[in-house]
């Protein structure tokens, strides 16, 4: 690809962007890790943490990549550069293509068993099964050496295959369509979950929020999952945001955005914690939370095998989307520093993450006892990407904005150059400067144990 902006590939126009930047956003994060985050981290306390780093830390986090984005007009590390040369900002970028690896290493692995499960609804498997045969039936699927790898890589070629496929062609095409189909197929479960008989303690539990269940590791949890679920902190929304023509407005995208993610991430929860008390599953029961709970839900449902098959139909394509989303960043950055063709970039990249993930699926079963630091090898690579590299990205990306970019070259982007009113300028500036970079080093240090309050 050409190292000219002038051919640059570009979105087109607005519903594309917000399309591509929503499928980047809402994806397993939403349906799959919030809830079973929430669940082990005490429930309605959790959220309102989770909302309140969404729209502190979150929201002016995600406009500072916008604006680093679209002033550059380049892939995450050249990005830096561009904006700041000779100085060593580009290792941020370098730190998020890290991350990026590693995210999407177990990315796969779990969109992979979206696809085992669309299976498993098509050929009604789980008919007749009560919640304890459901549990086992996901526990000896995702323990087996062979099933879950092979779905791993089907997903990974399917993620592959639309990046190489270019941007216009492959990202957007596929967003516009399918994500508000999926809120239609969550409105229907969550009202079959909310009338379930039981529903009322998983209600309470997402409702009424108890503080003393929440813990610095909890908070953490919180912070980290508000980046993992805005796509933040790595270099996926300064990629996109590269695409984006000069007239959209950054600042309305990046609410409805973040709104649309947000609103999602609930609507998953409601399908899920009526039905968890309701079935008597354990709320805390971790990564298999959902693939346990929803097909119970389901079996209580005329015709439930249809919405089983198109849920996890949906779910599948919202993991696709976000998965492009964490291979572009590569593709952009080794396709136009390293010269190398586009093509052979999405290769060599989608080969590499799939490789990774394929120990952090068998740490499921055969590599469970191969512990590093007290972790298996896929929490561990959660654990460093969500809440160790993407704060610390987050972080340095606010900062970058405020003290190197300045206040005036800001201002400028976000209001498209003085064309579009930025009343709400004096706010972004005084989240970015103070609020998000202290509550991070804040929470961050906490969690991981370096700071007690
Ligand atoms: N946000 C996506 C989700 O919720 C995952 C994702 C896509 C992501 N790109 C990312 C997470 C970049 C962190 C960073 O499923």
């Amino acid at each position: 690809m050409s190292q000219e902006i002038s051919k640059r590939e570009q979105f087109s126009g607005k519903l594309g962007i917000i399309a591509a930047a929503a499928g980047s956003a809402i994806g397993l994060g939403n349906i799959w890790r919030f809830p079973y985050m929430a669940g082990k981290n005490g429930g309605a306390a959790f959220i309102i943490l989770y909302i309140l780093c969404i729209a502190l830390i979150g929201l002016p986090v995600m406009l500072s990549e916008f604006v680093i984005g679209r002033r550059a007009k380049k892939n995450a590390i050249a990005s830096f550069r561009r904006l700041a040369p000779g100085k060593p900002w580009f290792i941020v970028g370098w730190m998020g293509i890290a991350a990026a690896f590693m995210i999407l290493s177990f990315y796969g692995v779990v969109a992979g068993w979206t696809l085992e499960y669309i299976f498993k609804s098509l050929t009604g498997s789980f008919a007749g099964m009560d919640p304890a045969a459901i549990g086992k039936e996901f526990g000896d699927f995702i323990g087996s050496p062979v099933r879950p790898v092979f779905w791993q890589v089907v997903f990974m070629v399917l993620t592959g295959g639309i990046v190489y496929a270019g941007i216009k062609d492959g990202i957007e095409k596929y967003s516009k369509i399918l994500m508000p189909l999926l809120l239609v197929i969550l409105v229907v479960l969550d009202v079959r979950a909310i009338t379930l008989a039981g529903a009322g303690d998983g209600l309470a539990f997402l409702f009424k929020p108890d503080f003393s269940s929440i813990t610095a590791e909890g908070f953490l949890a919180a912070l980290g999952h508000a980046f993992f679920s805005l796509s933040l902190g790595i270099g996926t929304m300064i990629t996109y945001s590269s695409y984006f023509d000069k007239k959209q407005d950054l600042a309305t995208t990046a609410v409805q955005v973040t709104v649309a993610d947000t609103l999602i991430a609930l609507m998953a929860g409601i399908a899920i914690f009526p039905a968890v008390f309701a079935f008597n599953i354990e709320p805390s029961a971790g990564p298999g939370l959902v693939f346990v709970t929803l097909p119970n839900v389901f079996l209580q449902m005329p015709g439930g095998w249809i919405f089983s098959v198109l849920f996890f139909v949906l779910l599948a394509v919202a993991a696709l989307t976000s998965s492009i989303s964490m291979l572009e960043v590569m593709v952009a950055y080794f396709a136009e520093d390293l010269n190398i063709s586009r093509k052979k970039a999405t290769i060599a990249s989608t080969v590499v993450a799939t490789l990774v993930g394929v120990p952090c699926s068998l740490s499921n079963g055969v590599m469970a006892d191969v512990k590093i630091f007290g972790k298996n090898f896929f929490d561990l690579l959660d654990f460093t990407s969500s809440s160790v590299l993407m704060p610390i990205g987050g972080l340095m990306i606010v900062l970058f904005v405020c003290w190197v970019l300045k206040e005036d070259a800001a201002k400028d982007e976000l209001s498209n150059g003085g064309a579009l009113k930025v009343k709400f300028f004096p706010w972004f500036m005084f989240a970015a400067r103070f609020i998000a970079p202290v509550a991070i080093a804040l929470v961050f240090l906490n969690g991981l144990g370096l700071l007690k309050f």
